[in-house]
């Protein structure tokens, strides 16, 4: 007999959007395992070099191939064999980001990667994808001094469209995006995410 079924809950948000903090703390409370993208992999660490460093110029459909070749080894070594243990994951970013920075970021369209990603993830879809809403002036701010990777220095139309991407992906598929206000202090937000998840998905059993 199969025990309980594990879940998988991803953090999303623009730079700066405060949600590695946000999944730290939400995977202790709930006990999940904590992983991120890109590069929750040995290999991913590899992709993720090469996806981050500002020398490299990929292509916006070698950037979205090389986001989505990173979510198909952690996929495979990482979330899928936590899930069939019956466990929860919550990820810092997963199909979400590529949608937001490459679909409507990037302008490759949402439509066009959702084969990719399917692909990519052999199926294996968030069962809750939570929103740290943010606005980009305050994002901003809270990055501004620390180093920037590649994506970080792209322009602000760049990222008012990342922005309105996860917008629209809350509005296409309510059921399985929650929006959280991020702009409060740490641990309000942390209720709130913690609040909106266990109010969607029930408490890990
Ligand atoms: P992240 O590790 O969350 O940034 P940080 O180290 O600043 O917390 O993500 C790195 C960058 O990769 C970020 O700008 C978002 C981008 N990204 C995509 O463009 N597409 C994707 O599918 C993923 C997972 C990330």
């Amino acid at each position: 007999m199969s025990g309980p079924a594990g879940r998988l809950v991803a953090l999303e948000g623009i730079d700066g959007s405060g949600k590695s903090t946000q999944a730290t703390i939400l995977a202790q409370r709930l006990g999940a395992l904590l992983t991120y993208e890109p590069g929750g992999t040995e290999l991913g660490v590899a992709i993720r070099a090469l996806l981050l460093d500002p020398e490299h110029r990929p292509s916006a459909r070698a950037e979205a191939l090389l986001m989505a070749a990173d979510r198909a080894q952690h996929v495979h070594e990482v979330i899928e064999p936590a899930l069939a243990a019956g466990r929860w994951v919550v990820t810092d970013r997963y199909c979400g980001s590529t949608l937001a920075y490459q679909g409507f970021g990037r302008g490759l369209g949402a439509p066009s990667l959702h084969g990719v990603l399917e692909f990519a993830t052999a199926g294996v879809a968030a069962d809750l994808s939570v929103l740290l809403e943010v606005p980009l002036e305050l994002a901003r701010a809270r990055t501004a001094g620390s180093w920037r990777d590649r994506l970080e220095r792209d322009d602000d139309d760049f990222h008012a469209r990342v922005a309105a991407g996860y917008q629209e992906l809350v509005r296409s598929d309510p059921d399985r995006w929650v929006v959280v206000d991020g702009t409060a202090d740490v641990e309000t937000v942390a209720d709130a995410v913690h609040a909106a998840v266990v109010g969607r998905l029930g408490r890990p059993g």
